[in-house]
Order: C-alpha cells, then sequence, then structure tokens
C-alpha cells in the first residue's frame, strides 16, 4: 500500500428528515443558496430549505445548469462579492454542489478564476460551503473536486482544493423520490465507474480498500434495478450512502488509480453533450479491453470477487465480467454505444486532439494511455 494522509471533515447529517437539521449547521453568516433549474420547487425542498433560512440574512442564485457552465457560475461570483456572501449552501445534484465550489473558489481568487481549471491555478481560500445533495452520483457532497464546463471553447476541466470540500452534507434519502429514471440510472451507473477508476489497477496489498470497493460494486449490482423499480426508502437510503463512499476519498486511499474512463468521457461531454454518466457506461468497457493486460490482475480479482466467474478459465473469466458490466449499464437503460447516439467515428479524432490541447497526454494508472490511445478506445465505442 502506498503512503497517503487520510482526512475527510465534511460533516454527514444522513437519514430522512435530516434537512431540518440545517439550522444547526448553518453558520451564523451572510449566507448564498445556490440551485439549479428548478427542480427543488417542484418536489418540496426550497421550500423545506426556506424554513431553516427563516430570521437569517440570505440570498439567492439559481439556474446552474447540469455540467455546470463557467458563464453562469462567473455571474453568481459577482453577485456573491455584491452581497459579501460569506457562506454558500448548495442544494442540489453534483453540477449545482460543484458550480458551487467553483463559486466559492473564484469569488477568492486573484486574477482570471478561468485559471483555476485551465493552468492549475492555485486555490489558498475560499468561501466555506456546505450542501444538500439530490441527486446520489458524484461523490462531490464530501470530496474535493469540481467540473465546470464551457461550451464556448468546448471544454470540460476540473480542480481539487481541500478549500472547497463542504462543511457539511446533507443527505436525505427522501430527496431521491422526484428524481426520473435516466437520472437514477446516472447514478448508479456514476458511482460505480468512480469505484472501477480506484480499483481496477493493479494489485498493491490494500485489502481495505479492495474489499470495501468490491462490496460498493456488489451493492450497487444488487440495488440498481431496484432503485429504478421503486421508491423503497432502504433502497434509496443505500444508494446515496454507496454513491457518497464511492468517491469520498477512502477507497482511493494508498491505491494507483486511472480515471482514463472520465478525463475521455469529460472530452466527449463538452463534444456532444452526453450525460456524464452516459460517457462513462461507453467508454469504461472498451478501456477494460484496451488496457486488459496491464488490468489482468485486477479483472481477475473483480471477475471472481465481484461476479463470482471461476480462474480456471483466466481468458474467458475476464471477458465475461466485461461483458457483464456492459450488461449491467445496459439494463440500467443506458446505451453504451457511440452509434447509439447518432454520433460519429470522426469524434475519436476530436476527442484524441481535445486531450491533447489540454494536456491530458498520458492518462491511466500507468501514464500509458496517449491520445492515440485514446482515439482508439473511442473508435471501439461505435
Ligand atoms: O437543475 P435541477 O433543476 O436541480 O435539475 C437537475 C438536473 O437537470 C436534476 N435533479 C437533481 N436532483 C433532482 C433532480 N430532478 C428531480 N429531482 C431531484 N431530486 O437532475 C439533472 C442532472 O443534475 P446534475 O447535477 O447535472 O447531475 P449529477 O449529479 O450527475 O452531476 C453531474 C456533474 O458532476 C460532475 C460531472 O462531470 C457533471 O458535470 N462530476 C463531479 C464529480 C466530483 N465533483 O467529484 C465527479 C464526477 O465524476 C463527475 O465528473
Ligand atoms: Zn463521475
Amino acid at each position: 500500500m502506498n503512503n497517503f494522509i487520510y482526512h475527510n471533515p465534511t460533516k454527514v447529517a444522513f437519514g430522512k428528515g435530516s434537512i431540518a437539521k440545517l439550522s444547526v449547521l448553518l453558520p451564523d453568516a451572510k449566507i448564498m443558496l445556490v440551485y439549479g433549474g428548478g427542480s427543488i420547487k417542484n418536489n418540496g425542498i426550497y421550500q423545506q430549505i426556506l424554513e431553516q433560512l427563516e430570521g437569517r440574512n440570505w440570498c439567492e442564485f439559481s439556474g446552474i445548469e447540469p455540467n455546470p457552465e463557467y458563464s453562469t457560475l462567473m455571474k453568481a461570483v459577482e453577485l456573491a462579492k455584491q452581497e459579501e456572501v460569506e457562506f454558500i449552501l448548495a442544494v442540489g445534484g453534483g453540477s449545482v454542489i460543484d458550480g458551487s465550489k467553483f463559486i466559492a473558489a473564484a469569488a477568492h481568487y486573484d486574477g482570471e478564476p478561468w485559471e483555476i481549471l485551465a493552468s492549475g491555478g492555485k486555490v489558498h481560500s475560499a468561501i466555506p460551503l456546505g450542501c444538500v445533495l439530490t441527486l446520489p452520483a458524484t461523490g462531490t457532497e464530501t470530496n474535493t473536486a469540481s467540473v465546470v464546463n464551457r461550451t464556448d471553447i468546448g471544454k470540460k476541466l476540473s480542480f481539487l482544493s481541500d478549500h472547497v470540500r463542504p462543511k457539511f452534507a446533507v443527505l436525505d434519502p427522501e430527496a431521491t423520490y422526484s428524481l426520473p429514471e435516466r437520472q437514477l440510472a446516472n447514478g448508479v451507473v456514476d458511482a460505480f465507474v468512480h469505484v472501477m477508476e480506484q480499483y481496477l489497477t493493479y494489485p498493491i496489498g490494500a485489502s481495505v480498500q479492495d474489499r470495501f470497493a468490491e462490496a460498493i460494486l456488489s451493492n450497487l449490482l444488487e440495488i440498481g434495478p431496484q432503485v429504478l423499480a421503486s421508491q423503497d426508502y432502504q433502497v434509496r437510503a443505500n444508494l446515496m450512502w454507496n454513491a457518497t463512499q464511492a468517491l469520498s476519498g477512502l477507497i482511493g486511499a494508498g491505491v494507483p488509480q486511472d480515471w482514463s474512463t472520465h478525463m475521455i468521457g469529460h472530452e466527449l461531454t463538452a463534444l456532444h453533450n452526453l450525460d456524464h454518466a452516459v460517457t462513462l457506461a461507453i467508454v469504461l468497457p472498451r478501456v477494460m479491453h484496451y488496457q486488459k493486460e496491464h488490468k489482468r490482475e485486477k479483472l481477475l480479482q473483480y471477475a471472481e470477487r465481484v461476479w463470482g466467474l471461476s480462474r480456471y478459465d483466466e481468458e474467458g473469466a475476464i471477458d465475461l465480467a466485461i461483458e457483464k458490466t456492459e450488461q449491467f449499464f445496459r439494463d440500467m437503460g443506458i446505451k453504451t454505444k457511440l452509434s447509439e447516439y447518432d454520433i460519429s467515428s470522426e469524434v475519436a479524432n476530436e476527442v484524441a486532439r481535445k486531450l491533447e490541447e489540454n494536456g491530458f497526454t498520458r492518462l491511466g494508472e500507468h501514464q500509458n494511455i496517449s491520445p492515440d490511445d485514446a482515439r482508439k478506445i473511442v473508435a471501439a465505442c461505435m
């Protein structure tokens, strides 16, 4: 196992009714409530938040899009400065929370905030933030990551900073009841792939990380179809906690990580506006195939422990595990071929060009996936 520092100080308030904990979680400060396109107004969460904000000094910013747009976020930065906001309350899915993280960092940044995403501009401080999660998927609610989109130049870029890790995360599984099937499926698949990016590399003797990862993968395989079929509270509660733990930092501590599927996926979203999880469902099976030899040991472990396949026929077990993984995504209602989204094979060259342009030239746990390899991977996604 590699050395690591593990520190995840986000306070989690979990369970039905936990939005009512906001009155004690929120500091005595000028608050900016940030949300998306209005789902929280339709499902009653906005009303619950208003009750918690009663008597406080607050303002609001709405309209954060899925794959949050830089230009929209910069308007929120202006408002935060104008209103002298001291705390941000993000209420929504990954896009609203990621967007709020960027707003928080950009509001304190000297210089052009785009640098934070595009050229490693250092975040030295940020407006503190807390969140109420309404879509279990990204894990952003307790992590340090934020992904921002810029449609005008076709770039989707991310940054990491301890300064934007939420101070608290309210996780009420009942907030998921209003989610359409498409977003539930996206959530299951995104969480599944987060685990795979941290698990499916090479053995390093990290038994806690491996077994935790395998538990989350098995859980998601089990609850995925149940999530689509019913509004059972326990199922939704398990979806939420599995998705949070998939990217809270715990299973990724001290182990090699891949993230090539995500990096290629982000380019597909930037180019063709595909949902984040859709890009992952398309790319992951092809990365597994392409990297079969480099990932051999972990693929066998995955086949055996997660899918219960025998190692007797190693090649067969690996191929079947990859096939079953893809079938799981399809069973969740997500198509796994680019042609099924009417995207032509030219996209493979475009993705390779964008990766090169953005400096992502050595992807994967061995840094051995070049833009040309990515081109071949995407070409195999047709
Ligand atoms: O905008 P509103 O009206 O809230 O509607 C949203 C949006 O249209 C809707 N929604 C959310 N909660 C709902 C709901 N509708 C009904 N009921 C509810 N309870 O769902 C739609 C999609 O929301 P979005 O936030 O975009 O989805 P998701 O949570 O999947 O976030 C995706 C974004 O997160 C990034 C992705 O790249 C993408 O930009 N990621 C962030 C990560 C991180 N920070 O660690 C890691 C991930 O790998 C990912 O890259
Ligand atoms: Zn993801």
